[in-house]
């Protein structure tokens, strides 16, 4: 990971220092158009700058050749969710869920067809011209397939925003410069993205994004083209970036894997409705909905090949065996070793598939308890609320 705390303008809220009369975090270039607010709009509420909040959205797409009697499509129905300012906020579901729909809400590259989508507590339906353009320095975007222009260089790529802007030349190189020192791509300024891997690009695509400031970053399945190893670099960076800038991260996913790595709370969305929410590790723990059991289905371990082949349903009690239990970990107890083999005469740990997430553990141990013939199976409630018995061997 590149240092750049050292740099010196890196600051919790906000990339670049702040200007006298400007409070922290906001973007220098958002200062003209917010100047130019219609009167009466709110004030951004300090102290919780990246907040999101959808109440009662609905969107439904006008029927492909737009005749009038034929029914659109609803891609998302009934949505009451909060962001959090400055959390990494996951979004999880199959494809046609809805993710995108929802997410593009918050930028306005698409309008809700019901309910209203808050910035900061501010309504963003009533937004003018100017106002939009500043939300959308305050919000930027990174995609799938990275969305860089070939013919421009990495320095024209990231410094394009504060063109359209009309930011002054030694001020785009100066930010230039801090953006790609912060995602480690110092060096590669003057390359095109055809000579670079597919993670520099989205470091690219992140430098971007960011180069304006701003207080949320939409990622639009960002490390779904990405190998499992460059997916873990650039989710490193997500996470470093939201620490130190103190940015709201809104991550569009379809696997759990990249939810389990980086994200405080989750939305499952299922047929553009809320499946379930919460923090990810009550999720992950107690999966309610059909959709995040399916979506959880690839992280799940059955049991071990050899030992399933040999297990048994029924004990044979003239034979000494070993009886085979699982213990599940639903985030709120962890396991107590002493206790687990307090029970038994000897027991031998022979598979386990533990996570942590934000301090909470989660999983599952698999024990073989020897038992001698005859001898009785010790209650297992004294292990653990879940706490069974798989079979013998
Ligand atoms: N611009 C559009 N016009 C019409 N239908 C669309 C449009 N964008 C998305 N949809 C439809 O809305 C539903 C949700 O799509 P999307 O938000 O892209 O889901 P996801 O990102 O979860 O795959 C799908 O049925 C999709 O076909
Ligand atoms: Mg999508």
């Amino acid at each position: 990971m590149t240092d750049t705390a050292s740099a010196g303008t890196l600051t919790r809220r906000g990339l670049f220092p702040a200007e006298p009369g400007r409070r922290a975090g906001e973007p220098a270039t958002a200062k003209r158009s917010v100047a130019r607010l219609p009167a009466g709009t709110p004030s951004i509420v300090a102290g919780q700058a990246g907040s999101v909040r959808f109440e009662g959205i609905g969107k439904t797409y006008d029927a492909a050749g737009g005749k009038g009697a034929a029914a659109g499509v609803r891609a998302l129905h009934g949505i009451d969710i909060e962001v959090p300012a400055g959390r990494i906020f996951g979004i999880i579901g199959r494809s046609g869920a809805g993710k995108s729909s929802l997410l593009r809400l918050v930028n306005r590259l698409e309008s809700p067809t019901e309910g209203r989508i808050l910035v900061d507590g501010e309504d963003i339906a009533a937004f003018g011209e100017d106002a939009l353009v500043a939300l959308r320095r305050r919000v930027g975007m990174i995609f799938q397939h990275f969305n860089l222009l070939s013919a421009k260089t990495v320095r024209e790529n990231v410094a394009l925003p504060l063109l359209v802007a009309g930011v002054s030349r030694p001020e785009i190189d100066r930010r230039v410069d801090e953006v790609l020192r912060l995602v480690g791509l110092e060096g590669k300024h003057d390359d095109y993205p055809s000579r670079l891997s597919g993670g520099q690009k989205q470091r690219v695509g992140i430098a971007r994004a960011l180069v304006s400031g701003p207080e949320i970053l939409l990622c639009d399945e960002a490390t779904s083209a990405l190998d499992p190893e460059t997916t873990l670099q650039i989710l490193a960076l997500l996470k470093d970036i939201n620490r130190r800038l103190g940015l709201t991260i809104i991550l569009i996913t379809h696997e759990m894997s990249v939810i389990r790595e980086i994200c405080d709370r989750v939305l499952v969305l299922d047929r553009g409705e809320v499946a379930e929410t919460g923090a990810v590790w009550e999720v992950f723990g107690d999966p309610r909905h059909a959709a995040t059991k399916a979506l959880l289905q690839p992280l799940a371990r059955g049991l071990p090949e050899d030992l399933a082949s040999r297990l048994r349903p029924e004990r044979d009690r003239r034979a000494g065996e070993e009886a085979i239990v699982e213990l599940r970990y639903d985030g709120r107890t962890e396991p107590d070793l002493l206790a687990l083999a307090r029970p038994f005469g000897a027991v031998r740990l022979i598979d386990a598939a533990l996570d942590r997430i934000e301090g909470h553990t989660h999983g599952r141990l698999v024990l073989a308890a020897a038992l001698a013939p005859g001898e009785e199976l010790p209650d297992l409630a004294a292990l653990g609320r879940d706490a069974k018995v798989l079979g013998y061997v």
